[in-house]
C-alpha cells in the first residue's frame, strides 16, 4: 500500500497489546491511548520542516531551528482525542481543528456533526493530520480528506492505532491518483479484516467506547 508506514517499536507493541486487551478497564485504556499519543507524535512530527535561524545565546550568537509550519491538529470525534494530549504537548504551536463524525450503524457511512476548522492565510504552508485511532471501512478518513481537499489544503497526513487493509484500499482507491504535497498514513498495525458489522479483527473493540466508558 502506498503512502502507508506501519510503526515498529517495542513500546508502541507493548501498549497496542494492552489496548487489545479485553479485560484492560476503561481507565487503563484511556492512559494508555494517551501514552501512544506521545510515542506516535514523536514519531510524526519527524514529518515537519524546520527552518535555520540565527539566534543569540547568552554567550553568542549561534545558528538554530525553528518550525514555520503552520500545524493543525484534526481529531475525528470522539475517539481522535484521546490521541491529542501528546502531539499538542510536544508541540504547544499547533492549533486544533474538530470533526464530529458517527458512523451509521446500518450504513457505515460516516455521518458529520460538527466542525471547526482555525482561519489560516497560508494554505499552502499548512500541514494537517488527522488523529484516528481506526481505520476500518475507512469512510471517516475520506470523508475528512475530501472536506479539507475541497476547502484548499492538500498536504494531509493520518495517524491511527489500528487499520484493516479494507479501509486503507478505499483510502488509496479513493485518492491514490490524487496530486498533493504529502499523504502519508501512520499505524500501529494492519490487522486481519472487519467483521460484518464493520469491526476490525482481531482489533481492540470500540474505541470511543472502550475510552469513554460508554459500553
Ligand atoms: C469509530 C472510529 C473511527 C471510525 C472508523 O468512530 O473512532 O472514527 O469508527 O470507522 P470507518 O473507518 O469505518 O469510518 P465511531 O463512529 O464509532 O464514533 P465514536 O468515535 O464517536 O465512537
Ligand atoms: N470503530 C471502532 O472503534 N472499532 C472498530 O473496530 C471499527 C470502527
Amino acid at each position: 500500500m502506498k503512502n502507508v508506514a506501519v510503526i515498529e517499536h517495542p513500546l508502541v507493541a507493548h501498549h497496542l497489546t494492552v489496548l487489545r486487551d479485553k479485560n484492560t478497564t476503561p481507565s487503563e485504556f484511556k492512559s494508555t491511548v494517551d501514552r501512544m499519543s506521545y510515542l506516535l507524535a514523536s514519531i510524526f512530527y519527524a514529518e515537519l520542516k524546520g527552518e535555520k535561524v540565527s539566534i543569540t545565546t547568552p554567550l553568542k550568537t549561534t545558528n538554530g531551528t525553528r518550525i514555520k509550519q503552520n500545524l493543525v491538529l484534526l481529531p475525528i470525534l470522539r475517539a481522535g482525542l484521546g490521541l491529542t494530549r501528546g502531539f499538542i504537548d510536544l508541540y504547544p504551536e499547533a492549533r486544533i481543528s474538530h470533526i464530529g463524525l458517527y458512523r451509521d450503524e446500518e450504513s457505515l457511512k460516516p455521518i458529520k456533526y460538527y466542525f471547526k476548522f482555525p482561519k489560516l492565510k497560508d494554505k499552502k504552508n499548512t500541514k494537517i493530520v488527522i488523529l484516528d485511532p481506526m481505520i476500518a471501512t475507512g469512510g471517516s478518513v475520506i470523508f475528512t480528506i475530501e472536506y479539507l481537499l475541497n476547502m484548499g489544503y492538500n498536504d494531509i497526513s493520518v495517524v491511527s492505532l489500528l487499520s484493516a487493509p479494507e479501509g486503507l484500499k478505499a483510502i488509496d482507491n479513493r485518492f491514490g491518483n490524487t496530486e498533493r504535497k504529502s499523504f502519508n498514513i501512520y499505524t500501529c498495525s494492519i490487522d486481519q479484516k472487519l467483521n460484518d458489522k464493520g469491526y476490525i479483527l482481531p482489533g481492540l473493540g470500540d474505541a470511543g467506547d472502550r475510552m469513554f466508558g460508554t459500553l
